[in-house]
């Protein structure tokens, strides 16, 4: 029988640990499984639970949740998030705990009911500072919208200092139950922002903002593990909001006859010559997440492609495409681009690149292998691209 944890007074940890889970979104992969963390917090009259788990582990969180109370004494279940992973088993848990309410902001109300068929009359909506009392205890909800859809909010457990914020702060990650446990826990947590919370940078400051002036003892994300130590998460997550970029170049390439990877490792070379850290990533093996985590904090993008059927290699323009729906803060861009018979790629990259903000500092194309003059325009970008990302602090 899979038992709580108790975590703080009067709150349980009652989630699921997917440890043998590999991809999320049908794009990211997860190496190191996830977690949906679900909490329930016991007041002198209240009972409610924060936030539910994936689909598939329903049992698992009433097992968890009966080995403290009985879930028909459930008053009220805080929807934090309405995405499936974390609200998927809302109508389980409103079917054994018949006088709960669902607590979540107007949206999240019309989410609840597209997605779960939640009717009005078992809804709680909540604005921005409501709270609820639970008999010493306290929850304050705190509108946060954007992070990552537009009915997310935070709750904040006054008496005991916890802030539980479901998506935001979190990392795809199964093990360890607090922060302290888990030594690469930064790794993924960039991971997960780059993946996830990128896009919303500027909602994220707001939220950032907004949060600044509470007293947070413990950070309860929806997945990985709970800080108890939260400056530190707090302090990454200003850096990442912020666009804090490094030296850095993440250099995204495909290559079908080693051609544009031979070229590609001489040009990363002379930008490391140079004193930028660069990150390569082979499209055709490349894990997603680590491209998303490495796009979080390079101050420069490098795009490299060989050309099929006139066009840029299908990875290379899906690369294109992710960096510019997930916005990373890359202030330069560099286009490399071989070629047999024809080409139009460095357009069509052009193209989809184009709402990435980040200014184009050359282009060389190559036909197949490159002559005096592609090696002598190769240093040249790599020069000039160093330039630029060494003409701001680190
Ligand atoms: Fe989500
Ligand atoms: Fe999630």
């Amino acid at each position: 029988m899979a038992r709580a944890v108790l975590i703080d007074d009067g709150v349980w940890w009652v989630g699921a640990r997917d440890i043998s889970r590999r991809i999320f979104d049908s794009i990211i992969p997860l190496p190191k499984g996830t977690s949906y963390n679900s909490y329930l917090v016991v007041g002198k009259e209240k009972i409610v639970l924060i936030d539910t788990v994936n689909p598939g582990f329903e049992s698992e969180l009433e097992e968890r949740i009966s080995s403290v109370v009985k879930p028909s004494d459930i008053d009220y279940v805080v929807m934090n998030h309405a995405e499936p992973d974390h609200a998927g088993a809302i109508p389980h848990i409103l079917r054994i705990s018949p006088k709960a309410k669902l607590v979540t902001t107007a949206v999240g109300a019309k989410m609840a009911k597209i997605f779960y068929g939640v009717p009005n009359d078992r809804v709680y909506v909540v604005r921005d500072g409501d709270t609820i009392d639970l008999g010493g205890k306290t929850l304050k909800f705190i509108e946060a919208p954007m992070l990552h859809w537009p009915e997310t909010m935070f709750t904040y457990l006054e008496e005991n200092k916890i802030l539980f914020t479901c998506d935001f702060f979190g990392a795809h990650i199964a093990q360890g139950l607090w922060d302290d446990e888990v030594e690469d826990l930064i790794y993924h947590a960039q991971r997960y922002f780059g993946e996830i919370m990128m896009p919303f940078r500027v909602n994220a400051l707001n939220a950032l903002k907004k949060i600044a002036g509470l007293d947070i003892r413990v950070i309860a994300p929806s997945h990985g593990p709970i800080y108890r130590n939260p400056r530190k998460i707090i302090e990454s997550y200003y850096s990442w909001v912020e666009g804090r970029t490094k030296r850095k170049a993440v250099v995204l390439y495909v290559s079908m006859w080693g051609y544009t990877e031979n070229i590609v490792k001489t040009f990363a070379d002379d930008l490391r010559a140079e004193g930028i850290d660069v990150v390569l990533h082979n499209l055709a093996v490349a894990d997603l997440g680590d491209v998303a985590k490495d796009l979080v904090d390079s101050r420069a993008i490098v795009l490299a492609t060989p050309t099929v059927v006139l066009n840029a290699h299908p990875l290379a323009a899906l690369a294109a495409y992710l960096a510019k729906i997930l916005k990373p803060p890359a202030k330069y861009l560099a286009l490399i681009v071989l070629y047999a018979w024809g080409t139009q790629a460095e357009r069509q990259l052009q193209e989809i690149a184009r709402d990435l903000k980040a200014e184009l500092i050359g282009m060389v194309k190559i036909n197949v292998t490159p002559s005096k003059e592609d090696i002598e325009n190769l240093r040249g970008l790599a020069k000039e691209l160093s330039k630029r990302l060494k003409a701001e602090p680190e």
